[in-house]
């Protein structure tokens, strides 16, 4: 698939070399009024963790070009623990969609549940800032499969909505 075909020289990556994780306590100075952790701070995170996997993918600089949809399923407050996990979900020519999945552990109680998830694009460039093409991903489990599938028929909504956008900005 002409798509899918990064640099000619680039091996082929797995999704798990890609896997990152990041811990975090969330601390007073991260909170709102409420004691709840900021929704601009969790982005931050989120963007941070869903670099790694980037990162690890490209081997190369990456800047995030966009944030498709984040979902704040429930507050996270002072002291929980948060947990978040990334991976690329597929590799295009410059460009990798990564998901991102956050869990809270309460730490006194240990459970943990699942607050908020993402899908991010980044993009490898080179020290000018130019794209630069990427390894391909070759998705292995049925689950990785499916990252894969959906991430193509994003990737059309996505450049279908940046038409609808140019076209009402001329
Ligand atoms: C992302 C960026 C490098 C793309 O530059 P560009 O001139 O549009 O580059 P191209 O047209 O060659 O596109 C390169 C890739 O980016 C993808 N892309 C561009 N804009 C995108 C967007 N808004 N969302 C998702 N992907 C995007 C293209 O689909 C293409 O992917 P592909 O090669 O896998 O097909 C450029 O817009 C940029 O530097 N933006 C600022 C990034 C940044 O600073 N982020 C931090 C937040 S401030």
């Amino acid at each position: 698939m002409a798509m899918e075909t990064g640099g000619p020289f680039l091996p082929a990556r797995r999704v798990a070399d890609s896997r990152s994780e990041m811990t975090e306590i969330v601390l007073p100075n991260d909170a709102n009024t409420l004691g709840n952790l900021l929704g601009g701070r969790l982005m931050h995170y989120i963007d941070l963790v869903g670099a790694m996997a980037a990162y690890r993918h490209s081997r190369t600089h990456v800047v995030t070009a966009s944030i498709d949809h984040i979902d704040f399923i429930a507050p996270v407050h002072v002291g929980d623990l948060l947990i978040l996990k990334s991976a690329l979900n597929r590799a295009f020519r410059t460009s990798m969609e990564v998901g991102v999945k956050v869990w809270v552990e309460n730490t006194v109680a240990g459970t943990s549940r699942h607050v908020a998830s993402a899908y991010l694009t980044f993009v490898a460039v080179d020290s000018q800032g130019r794209s630069v093409p990427v390894p391909v991903l070759e998705p292995e489990t049925e689950e990785e499969k499916r990252r894969f599938a959906d991430a193509g028929r994003r990737r059309e909504h996505r450049q279908a909505d940046m038409e609808r956008r140019r076209g009402g900005q001329r």
